[in-house]
């Protein structure tokens, strides 16, 4: 059997995306080789360690500047050699060069029905809103902010309780199975590119990606 695929994970906190990745990777093709945080005391570095995979700390805020950070963290990136760069809660914006080296090699999780809702506090403005529906995307990171090419979009109903917490503890249960998913259409092969369109198998994926429900994540093992 071929090698897996190798995986950088990039986070700023808890890391409970990083820990579905940990605890799903057996079934799936891809390798976790580092976590790497720019926040010394994220707890996902903890999960990382657990797991006897190097976790990294990188302090943003003792680099001199952002370009010194950033080359810095590409050296340990290119230090493991991944195939992939995941973020996964990564709260620091990369700067355009970053994100050309790693074209097309860089994705994210969002929590929101991207294109709507790019930025911060997505629950509570959703809420604000009064919007019927919400969810979590994953998507190749891009120069502009939550805008690259959709890869998989997890959609639920909003209940008239639902709060702000609520609606995240319900997002956060589809990012963990969707995130580990998405991870390993990339790693397995079967999403591509063919010149801007993605594939899934043999199948041209519409603008949303790969769509999935609450109902049918909660069915699945
Ligand atoms: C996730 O909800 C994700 O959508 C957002 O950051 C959060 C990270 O959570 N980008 P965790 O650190 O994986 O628990």
């Amino acid at each position: 059997m071929n090698a897996k695929n190798r995986v950088a994970v990039l986070l700023s906190g808890n890391g409970s995306n990083l820990q579905a990745m940990l605890d799903q990777q057996p079934d799936y093709s891809y390798d976790i080789v580092c976590v790497i945080s720019n926040r010394p005391d994220a707890f996902g570095l903890e999960r990382a360690k657990a797991a006897n995979i190097p976790a990294i700390a990188l302090d943003h805020k003792a680099a001199p500047s952002r370009q010194v950070f950033e080359d810095t963290l590409i050296a340990h990136i290119e230090r493991f050699a991944p195939d992939w760069i995941i973020l996964a809660g990564y709260m620091r914006i990369l700067s355009a060069d970053f994100v050309a080296r790693f074209a097309r090699r860089l994705i994210n999780i969002h929590p929101s029905l991207l294109p709507d809702y790019k930025g911060l506090r997505t629950h509570q403005r959703v809420l604000g809103d009064g919007q019927k529906k919400h969810g979590a995307s994953v998507h190749f990171v891009t120069a502009e902010l939550d805008s690259g090419a959709i890869i998989v979009q997890a959609s639920l109903m909003i209940e008239v309780n639902d709060t702000e917490t609520s609606l995240c503890q319900r997002v956060q249960a589809m990012e963990h199975k969707i995130y580990p998913m998405a991870v390993d259409f990339l790693t397995s092969g079967r999403l591509t590119f063919l010149g801007d369109q993605l594939w899934l198998d043999s199948d041209p994926l519409d603008q949303k990606g790969y769509q999935v429900n609450e109902q049918q994540l909660l069915a699945s093992p």
